[in-house]
């Protein structure tokens, strides 16, 4: 059999980056200051200046950045947050974790993200937060949804844990309204090897708020004085370490992914359904953290292509409204037929720098005789 494909190639993605990373390990093992010290000062410097933000607070992860975000919104118990419903399970119960109601609406068929019509239809007085997710390669509609924010007096939060490197209208993801997250899970397109994530915001209150919660809500100038509940949300040095290494070629690789979703898009027209991306009304760009392609045949190419050596991923098998921990709740009543065809129907290719043309072209042939032979 050929050599195997692998859906995520981790591995890989730190042999890029060895010497830088190898140096910035050392200097951290060598500091004997192994949490939340001078790398995760430098990666939120870093972060600030690629993105734009005033503040960036490194975290544990994504989904501690997003419960903290909104706890350090105001957001509570009484509080209603309008979600989409096809999006990774954080999304929902970071809202769920703070004692406030998730609302969950449908998405716009091929961005996957949250349709603006559903979400203002959806606003009600107990609207304290609308918060859709960038998913996969594109943002959410940010123009439409900040006007449906603003006329139900209600914040944009963004979870823009998948987007980092996405810009509209020269405002990064995340930073369109209250404030944003970004996720390092090793898969992202700005991975750690572990665990690790970020707020990002322009509002001070918000940074200040939650630097004090991910230190137990310690005082700003008092160790073991504490203002507010908090918990341990803290960075570790060592990921910041490696998200320093890895952020030297982030954007060369954001062009190699592009080169190769282009190659996939080309090879597979006419054979499954390709991304499909939403005309700009202002200025934006894709990142490609994840080539998503739809076929009525899901299950059966997942498997076809495994057989064969390619590695794939269902995102995601079920549309949130589905969820055994979410399909009870009465924020989870509305229909969601798009999210539910895209559960069925969606799955992402393998996709990353190190991948080669030749890879593509494989998992292309293979995905183009499979669909050959189903249609016999
Ligand atoms: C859309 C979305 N939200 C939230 C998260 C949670 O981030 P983390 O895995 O870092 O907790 C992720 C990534 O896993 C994500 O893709």
């Amino acid at each position: 059999m050929l050599t195997p494909v692998p859906f995520f190639s981790g591995a890989d993605s730190v042999r890029r980056n060895w010497a830088s990373l190898e140096r910035r390990v050392r200097a951290v093992a060598e500091s004997g200051k192994f949490t939340a010290h001078a790398a995760v000062a430098e990666l939120e410097a870093a972060i600030s200046g690629y993105t734009g933000a005033k503040h960036a607070v490194a975290c544990n992860n994504g989904t501690d950045a997003l419960i903290l975000m909104l706890r350090a919104a105001g957001i509570g118990p009484g509080d209603e947050v309008i979600v989409p419903a096809y999006t990774f399970f954080a999304t929902v119960s970071s809202v769920l974790h703070v004692g406030a109601a998730p609302v969950i609406v449908d998405v716009l068929p091929g961005s996957y993200a949250m349709d603006p019509d559903k979400a203002g239809a959806a606003v009600s007085p107990r609207t304290k937060a609308i918060m859709p997710a960038h998913m996969f390669s594109q943002t959410a509609d940010l123009l439409a949804l900040r006007e449906v924010a603003e006329q139900s007096g209600a914040q944009l939060l963004e979870d823009s844990a998948e987007a980092i490197g996405m810009w509209v209208d020269g405002v990064h993801a995340g930073l369109w309204g209250r404030a944003g997250v970004l996720s390092f899970f090793p898969t992202k397109t700005l991975g750690a090897i572990g665990d690790a994530g970020m707020l990002i915001t322009n509002d001070d209150e918000i940074a200040a708020r939650v630097r004090a919660a991910r230190c137990h809500g310690q005082a700003e100038d008092g160790a073991y004085v504490y203002e507010r509940l908090g918990w341990n949300s803290r960075c570790d040095e060592l990921q910041a370490a490696v998200l320093l290494s890895r952020l030297e070629t982030l954007d060369a690789e954001m062009v190699r992914r592009a080169e190769l979703a282009a190659r996939y898009t080309e090879r597979l027209a006419g054979v499954v359904d390709t991304p499909w991306l939403a005309p700009a009304e202002c200025p934006s760009n894709q990142v490609w953290y994840v080539y998503l392609v739809e076929t009525d045949h899901r299950d059966e190419l997942v498997a076809f292509l495994d057989a064969n050596g390619i590695g794939t991923e269902v995102y995601y098998p079920r549309s949130l409204s589905e969820q055994p921990a979410l399909r009870d709740l009465p924020g989870a009543q509305l229909p969601t037929p798009v999210a539910t065809a895209a559960s069925r129907r969606a799955v992402g290719l393998p996709l990353y720098a190190d991948l080669t043309d030749a890879q593509v072209d494989r998992v292309c042939d293979l995905i183009t005789q499979f669909h050959r032979e189903v249609s016999r």
